[in-house]
């Protein structure tokens, strides 16, 4: 099986956003199509004789988001077929302690991967966390060694978001050999490496990284072919920023009051998806989109390194 190349046919959906017909990148869909066929290799693997995939995440605290990503991470497990272990800790833990945890699964051989879970409490340096994790099980690609190894393009573990969206861009056809790329926001885990994989040979597209600081962002985006926002900032992208047929993707997940809701709060992306969608010729939606995919592409990673596809 190969789950990252492969051109799949992919799920259309439209949605009617005012009266008019947008067409919406299932993230969701696609997520499903491609647990069912990791579920399909593990059950190969297993009767084969062969060790079944297993998945260990650490939790500090209990900031809500981080608690459902954990728990849609353990729940994809059981999709795939993996084991999964969860180890939660109160925020209290120190640095040394949670240090001493990630040496307890560095040195477990049941354990293929594992992922601490970000942010963490404020006392604890998360870089020094994340440089104790033995890289051949750091699932999430953000150990220094790996980071590397994918900025030169060589196989490794990729960190989950970007990887999720490159293959729903690979998964919809997307054209992205010379096309214009603006990538709003440059934190570690989305928007570096995503600049560095839409740059990378065979997908060929011309990359622009816009922050905080950009004094040309606006018309940055209204020349990009494909605006890709992580910038963490709920409905930043407005109609105005979107040239017509643009494909829009959406890694913002901002909780925002919602008093319609009964939960009383909802899912923000960092797109203005009502006014944008009907200018777009592809977007994802949030939620739905991008989110789905982040969680696949740990299972994949996962499957990969039970294989040691990458290290012995
Ligand atoms: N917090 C937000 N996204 C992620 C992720 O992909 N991995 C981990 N470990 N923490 C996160």
């Amino acid at each position: 099986m190969n789950t990252s190349s492969q051109k799949h046919s992919v799920p259309s959906l439209t949605e009617r956003t005012g009266g008019e017909s947008v067409s919406l990148i299932d993230g969701k869909a696609t997520a499903a199509t491609i647990k069912a066929e990791i579920k399909e290799e593990v059950e190969r693997i297993v009767a084969a004789g062969g060790k079944r995939p297993h998945l260990a995440a650490i939790l500090v605290g209990h900031d809500g988001g981080s608690e459902t990503y954990v728990n849609n991470k353990v729940r994809a497990c059981e999709e795939c077929g993996f084991r999964s272990t969860l180890l939660r800790f109160e925020d209290d833990l120190s640095e040394e302690a949670l240090l001493s945890e990630v040496a307890k699964l560095n040195a477990n051989a049941d354990i293929d991967g594992f992922i601490v879970q970000l942010p963490l409490p404020r006392h604890i340096d998360e870089q020094k966390v994340i440089e104790a994790i033995d890289y051949r099980k750091d699932v999430d690609g953000f150990h220094p060694i790996n980071v590397g190894r994918m900025a030169i393009g060589l196989p490794t573990f990729i960190s989950a978001t970007p990887k999720g969206i490159l293959e729903l861009l690979r998964r919809y056809g997307v054209e992205t050999s010379g096309k214009k790329c603006v990538i709003l926001g440059r934190s570690n885990i989305v928007g570096k490496p995503m600049s560095q994989l839409m740059m990378q040979k065979g997908v060929d597209a011309t990359v622009t990284v816009c922050h905080s600081r950009s004094k040309t962002l606006k018309d940055e985006c209204r020349a990009a072919d494909i605006i890709i926002a992580a910038i963490g900032q709920p409905a930043f992208v407005t109609a105005d920023m979107v040239k017509p047929g643009a494909v829009i993707i959406d890694v913002g997940t901002t909780r925002v009051k919602d008093d319609t809701r009964a939960r009383g709060w909802r899912l923000q992306g960092d797109v203005d998806f009502q006014a944008v969608a009907p200018i777009a010729s592809l977007i994802t939606p949030v939620p739905g989109g991008v989110g789905p995919m982040t969680i696949c592409m740990l299972m994949q990673n996962t499957l990969a390194a039970a294989r040691h596809e990458y290290y012995d």
